[in-house]
């Protein structure tokens, strides 16, 4: 991305047509730079028309962040923002930040990130104004062994904003997955730092998806959905990232104060699983079968596998429906 691609993005961002002579006039650069900005607008994988007469537009207009439309569902939530155009990772980001100090609150938020990571080494892709990708920073008294139950807290936060926008059929997947017709809707991907007796810093990591183009649903190697496909019509996408902030600012209050234990029984009514017969896919490729029965006050997940019930803590290990 050169630095005229996302000046160009913003400017066609209202879906209509924009003659490359205007373009270039109000830049102050050639036709040429022009067009290459808008080779770089497509090789984030948006398509440009291109109309000779008439200029360049986008299929349809692109809702973009905007600063102060977010943060007017901040107030009194403790959390600042940063926004991006472009970052790697706002995790990477946050933790570099995080472990130079970066205030407790603090969220990174960014338009297009290049090299999003979710759990268990898998990379995470966002198309440009087809999701959301931020993380937040929180910081807690207690040490890490204390924040068991934090990534199902997060999830809890994320329900409770979608479900304030409206959102049906949408359930939480153990341990941390947000998923909408059993299929995946949004991933969390928590990072710590800290001492072990404390205090310790989480940067919580969240990709949701609001309106991606289906042959990227087809080529993520796992069933995918976004948020189109569970409202009758999509919110502003500014709107959607301060409900969840301010949800998620809630539930990390609650959960600073009285751990996970509280917010127990509210993440056993939405697990998509409860009750139904699973797969536990160990690290080692094992797999334990069972009937999901909720989660400990600790987060694990309890697998009543008949003879006894059975007891799973670590995020390695993955959930699947028998
Ligand atoms: C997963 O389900 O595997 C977790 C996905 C988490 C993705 C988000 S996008 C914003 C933040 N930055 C990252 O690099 N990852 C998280």
């Amino acid at each position: 991305m050169n630095s005229l691609t996302f000046p160009i993005l913003r400017l066609l961002a209202d879906g209509q047509f924009h003659s490359g002579e205007d373009i270039a006039r109000q830049f102050s650069v050639s036709r040429a730079t022009v067009w290459n900005a808008i080779q770089q607008v497509e090789a984030l994988g948006l398509q440009v028309f291109s109309i000779r007469g008439k200029g360049y537009r986008l299929p349809e207009p692109m809702q973009l962040l905007e600063r102060e439309k977010i943060e007017s569902y901040l107030q009194g939530t403790g959390v600042t923002l940063q926004l991006f155009e472009q970052i790697d990772s706002t995790n990477s980001r946050l933790m570099k930040l995080a472990a130079e100090g970066a205030a407790h609150g603090v969220c990174l938020a960014t338009e297009i990130q290049t090299d999003g990571r979710g759990r268990r080494g898998r990379n995470w892709f966002s198309h440009p104004g087809g999701g959301l990708a931020f993380s937040l920073l929180w910081r807690f008294d207690c040490g890490a062994s204390g924040l068991s139950g934090l990534s199902l807290a997060v999830g809890i936060g994320l329900m409770r904003a979608l479900q304030e926008l409206g959102a049906k059929g949408v359930a939480l997947k153990w341990p941390n997955d947000v998923l909408h017709d059993h299929k995946k809707l949004a991933g969390i991907l928590i990072e710590l730092q800290g001492d072990v007796d404390g205090p310790s810093a989480a940067v919580i990591g969240v990709g949701l998806n609001l309106n991606i183009p289906d042959v990227m649903k087809q080529s993520i190697g796992q069933p995918v959905t976004d948020l189109a496909r569970a409202l009758p019509k999509l919110p502003d996408r500014n709107l959607i990232l301060g409900f969840l902030l301010r949800h998620m600012a809630v539930v990390l209050r609650e959960f600073s104060q009285h751990g996970f234990a509280q917010l127990q029984p509210e993440w056993t009514s939405h697990h998509a699983y409860q009750q139904q017969e699973v797969r536990m896919l160990m690290p080692d490729g094992s797999e334990v079968r069972g009937k999901a029965a909720g989660v400990a006050n600790d987060g694990a997940l309890l697998l009543d596998i008949g003879s006894e019930v059975q007891r799973f803590l670590s995020g390695e290990v993955s959930l699947r429906a028998a």
